[in-house]
């Protein structure tokens, strides 16, 4: 079995002979006063399977990293002054807007995206932002559920997730939330598809090396959304996960799937120290 991961990666490394290139030393400073952590110790749950985490940020090019750096730079931010328009916008049969219950999004939001996903305890279950907002949506305020990566909702996200940049991601993963994230776990080292490539294989075994034309990272979380310069728009989590699955030739799962839940609150905690750095831009 290992044998034929080796293969597979072989076939889609670009030049598996050359130097590995790794991750750089470039430092992330965001409008010139925002430290943001792309580099620091694994988390414990680890066992060393990685020394050190690395944002996505430091496997892209100067050009790329640079459009990070400064918000007026970021195409991202765009979706994330319209999602400022809607948190103030009624909508519904019980005539609220997410600023009737939560005020100032500057002053409520803080902490919240480093924390997510996160057990509900009267949902019983573990929420990412986006089912919580949903939930907000559907029976809070009787409107209708946003589709799950829809740009409306993916720009929530990351206007959400702006309120907690540079906080370290902080993700709980024992008491009710441990059964979900060991499902998550045992979906990281699964091998889907007709290549038999597990996101670790990728993202554990070969980080820093060159896959096609793409620059292999330890597929962190931290920065999402994600502004990719490939769709030109904002993608979630979950939209990343559908894309990275199917290029292993496999059938995948839903966005917002219980599935993607357990992954994503795993890979969360992968990045467990990392800044929280969305809107982040990608290739
Ligand atoms: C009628 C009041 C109400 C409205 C309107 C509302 N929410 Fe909420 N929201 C809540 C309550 C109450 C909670 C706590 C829910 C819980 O813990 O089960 C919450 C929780 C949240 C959380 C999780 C916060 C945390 O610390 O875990 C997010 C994110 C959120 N809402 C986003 C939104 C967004 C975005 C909108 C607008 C689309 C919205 N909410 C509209 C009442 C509301
Ligand atoms: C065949 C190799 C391969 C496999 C298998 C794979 N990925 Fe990826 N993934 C990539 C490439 C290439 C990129 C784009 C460059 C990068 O950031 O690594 C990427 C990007 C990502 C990113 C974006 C990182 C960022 O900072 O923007 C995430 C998150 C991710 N992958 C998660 C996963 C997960 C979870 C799995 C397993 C379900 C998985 N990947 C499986 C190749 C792979």
């Amino acid at each position: 079995m290992r044998f034929k991961a080796m293969t597979a990666i072989a076939a889609l490394v670009a030049a598996p002979l050359t130097v590995m290139a790794g991750p750089d030393d470039d430092e992330l400073v965001i409008n010139g006063e925002i430290n943001i952590v792309t580099k620091t110790a694994a988390p414990a749950h680890l066992d060393g399977a990685l020394p050190e985490i690395y944002s996505g940020w430091r496997f892209r090019s100067d050009e790329t990293q640079a459009l990070e750096m400064d918000d007026f730079e970021n195409p991202g931010m765009v979706a994330v002054d319209a999602a400022r328009e809607v948190w103030d916008k009624v909508d519904g049969s019980e005539g609220k807007a997410c600023a009737s219950c939560h005020d100032a999004v500057e002053d409520s939001m803080v902490g919240v995206r480093a924390v997510y996903p996160k057990w509900n305890e009267t949902a019983g279950e573990v929420r990412t932002l986006e089912t919580q907002i949903n939930d907000c949506r559907t029976n809070r305020m009787g409107a209708e559920a946003w589709k799950y990566t829809s740009g409306g909702m993916t720009a929530m996200v990351a206007l959400i997730s702006l309120q907690s940049r540079g906080m370290p991601v902080n993700v709980a993963i024992d008491g009710p939330a441990q059964a979900t994230w060991e499902q998550g776990k045992e979906m990281y080292y699964t091998r889907y598809g007709q290549l038999e490539l597990s996101c670790a294989n990728c993202h554990e075994d070969n980080y820093g090396n060159m896959i096609r034309a793409d620059h292999l990272s330890q597929g962190q979380i931290n920065g999402f959304p994600a502004y990719r310069l490939k769709n030109t728009k904002l993608n979630s989590v979950h939209d990343r996960f559908k894309g990275c699955i199917r290029d292993t030739r496999a059938e995948t799962f839903k966005p917002g799937s219980s599935e993607f839940v357990a992954l994503e609150l795993y890979v969360a905690s992968r990045g467990n120290g990392l800044s929280v750095e969305g809107p982040s831009v990608r290739n």
